[in-house]
């Protein structure tokens, strides 16, 4: 399964549920692709030990080379710059699911927009998830993004990412939620965007 985390929107949080996520998968073969010039998970990675295989395919052919290689039990995280380029834009198109991180203020709302007339441009077959992260432990009220979303044939994941200090110090020390004990709560959040990917 091929799961791209797309934003145009710099800073949603791509590369953090991207990196956790992809530590969720227990048993699984998991490989990540990354797209940004930032390389912030080819560096997290190597900070890690290489606890996963970090590929970083430079042209649209040798990415699509790469994603038609992920075998069907294979779990292939495709982690995309905060930007608009043919690179991401085939990603988006050769994956099975896409995941949008947002959170929910007005200025990402209005970012969503813009992404959403991307994603028009496209053909896309995947299942389109948004999910909200980096919330605020106290926001119970997503009606901004509700409506943002049920404008479209996507679909708002029920599990809410909570902005959470340990989802940054474990990824600035190469390490990943699932290798820390307690934070249950973070746990169950990303175990939750997995489960509803399934
Ligand atoms: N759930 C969260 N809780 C706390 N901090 C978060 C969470 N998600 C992301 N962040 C923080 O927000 C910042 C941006 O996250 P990240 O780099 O993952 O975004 P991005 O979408 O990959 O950005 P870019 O488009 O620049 O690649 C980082 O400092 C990260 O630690
Ligand atoms: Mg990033």
């Amino acid at each position: 399964m091929i799961i791209t985390i797309a934003h145009t929107k710099g800073g949603v949080g791509k590369s953090t549920l991207a990196w956790h996520l992809a530590h969720s998968f227990k048993n699984k073969e998991v490989k990540i692709i990354d797209l940004d010039f930032q390389q912030t998970l080819y560096f997290v990675n190597i900070i890690s030990g290489d606890t996963l295989n970090v590929l970083q395919p430079l042209s649209v052919d040798e990415l699509i080379n790469e994603l038609d290689a992920v075998a069907p039990d294979e779990i292939c995280i495709v982690d995309v710059g905060g930007f608009d380029s043919d690179i991401n834009r085939a990603a988006i198109e050769h994956s099975d699911r896409i995941v949008i991180p947002i959170s929910e203020s007005i200025t990402e709302v209005l970012g969503f927009r813009t992404f959403e007339g991307i994603l028009k441009e496209l053909k896309v077959d995947a299942e389109i998830h948004v999910v909200l992260n980096n919330i605020h432990p106290l926001t119970k009220n997503f009606d901004i993004i509700k409506e943002a979303v049920s404008k479209n044939k996507m679909k708002l994941l029920n599990t809410v990412v909570r902005s959470r200090k340990v989802f940054k110090t474990t990824m600035g020390d190469g390490s990943h939620i699932f290798k820390v004990a307690d934070h249950l709560l973070a746990k169950q959040e990303i175990l939750g965007v997995r489960d509803e990917l399934r």
